[in-house]
């Protein structure tokens, strides 16, 4: 039988925007039917990059779903720009990819949830790391009981760049921890279960002086999981320059891992008379990988390795962690 081929969209013709067609074009089953921005000029650059020009090119993504049939749609929008698009997909029955977070508050996060599941289309959040080799085989040995209990996740994200206007504005970001730190806070979510409570402090300390940087840079927080297991997660803006530093250590009453990225992990197991060390190396294509998850969900009625609910889930941990660092108190996670 020949293979099922996908049409695709892609709203928001950005910067992530490109790993993700880079990916669909690898597949060698997807044809790009539309792009859509509102800056046409980027829409219409996508066009020729990615489809020789052959897709239609819209600046109002409520048209490009009117005019157009397609099977899946990559919402690659900025934080603050969401609003219906999710739901007006859903609706023409539109499988959905959409970056993280997939919104800047629960209300906008529930009706999105809502809409995929009344129209039973599937969905696939960008917590890319999730697909990593390590991380999929330290969570199969949690899901086993191999691991034991887990107990201690201590994780850093460094960075130093100023990234574009609407990242250093929180108003439209939603700052350092919801808009980049939510890869660490999902990954801790997807290998230590519900977060119960948080606490956070967190500053602007380098940036005060550049105007209109009103997310902070520096964040450190303090998590209990239901299972009992705790963790500490700090981040910043102001370490190396153009060094993207991302370090997670995980602590189980059987073993001890030390992650070098998603794909990449030494494990030492701590439960023999002796030690034992076992590496993970793996050089998985994520971008390919959340692609592929998504078609294989589509095609044996399955889900995906993060649909939309567990997008959901992990914009309210950081929404509670923010809402930690600027009251000071602790924040209670109500599941
Ligand atoms: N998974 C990852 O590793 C990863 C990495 C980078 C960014 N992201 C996420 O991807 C999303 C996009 O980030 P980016 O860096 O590509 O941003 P970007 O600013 O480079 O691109 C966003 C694009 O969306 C367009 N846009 C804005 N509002 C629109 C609207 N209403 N309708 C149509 N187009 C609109 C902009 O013109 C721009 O071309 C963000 O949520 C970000 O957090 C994820």
């Amino acid at each position: 039988m020949a293979e099922k081929r996908y049409r695709v969209g892609i709203l928001g013709c950005g910067g992530i925007a490109n790993a993700h067609a880079r990916a669909i074009l690898k597949t060698g089953q997807m044809d790009f039917v539309a792009f859509c921005d509102i800056d046409e000029v980027r829409a219409k650059d996508f066009n020729e990059r990615y489809a020789q020009g052959g897709a239609k090119v819209f600046t109002d993504y409520r048209k490009m779903f009117e005019l157009v049939e397609m099977d899946i749609v990559y919402i690659c929008l900025p934080p603050f720009a969401h609003s219906d698009e999710v739901e007006i997909a859903a609706k023409a029955g539109v499988h959905i990819f959409i970056e993280k977070p997939i919104a800047l508050d629960m209300e906008t996060a529930s009706r999105m949830v809502k809409a995929c599941k009344e129209n039973k289309v599937k969905s696939q959040v960008g917590f890319l790391s999730r697909h990593g080799e390590a991380v999929q085989t330290v969570k199969r040995m949690i899901e086993s009981s191999e691991a034991g209990q887990v107990g201690l996740f201590i994780a850093w994200y460094m960075c130093n760049s100023l990234h574009s206007p609407w990242w250093r504005d929180k108003s439209k970001s939603g700052g350092q921890i919801v808009e980049q730190i939510i890869h660490t806070y999902d990954i801790a979510r997807f290998l230590l279960g519900e977060p119960v409570s948080v606490f956070c402090h967190l500053d602007n300390l380098f940036h005060r002086h550049v105007p209109d940087y009103t997310s902070e840079d520096v964040s450190a927080t303090s998590v209990r999981f239901k299972n009992g297991a705790v963790a500490t997660i700090a981040g910043t803006n102001g370490a190396i320059p153009n060094k993207w530093i991302s370090h997670w250590k995980l602590v189980m009453q059987n073993f001890t891992v030390e992650f070098e990225n998603a794909n990449n992990a030494t494990l030492v197991q701590t439960n023999l008379p002796y030690t034992r060390t076992l590496n993970v190396n793996s050089d998985k294509d994520l971008f390919l990988a959340e692609t592929l998850d998504l078609i294989n969900a589509i095609e044996n009625d399955v889900e995906t390795l993060c649909p939309i609910d567990e997008g959901a889930k992990t914009l309210k941990f950081v929404l509670a962690v923010r809402e930690s660092g600027e009251t000071g108190k602790v924040v209670t996670i109500e599941q």
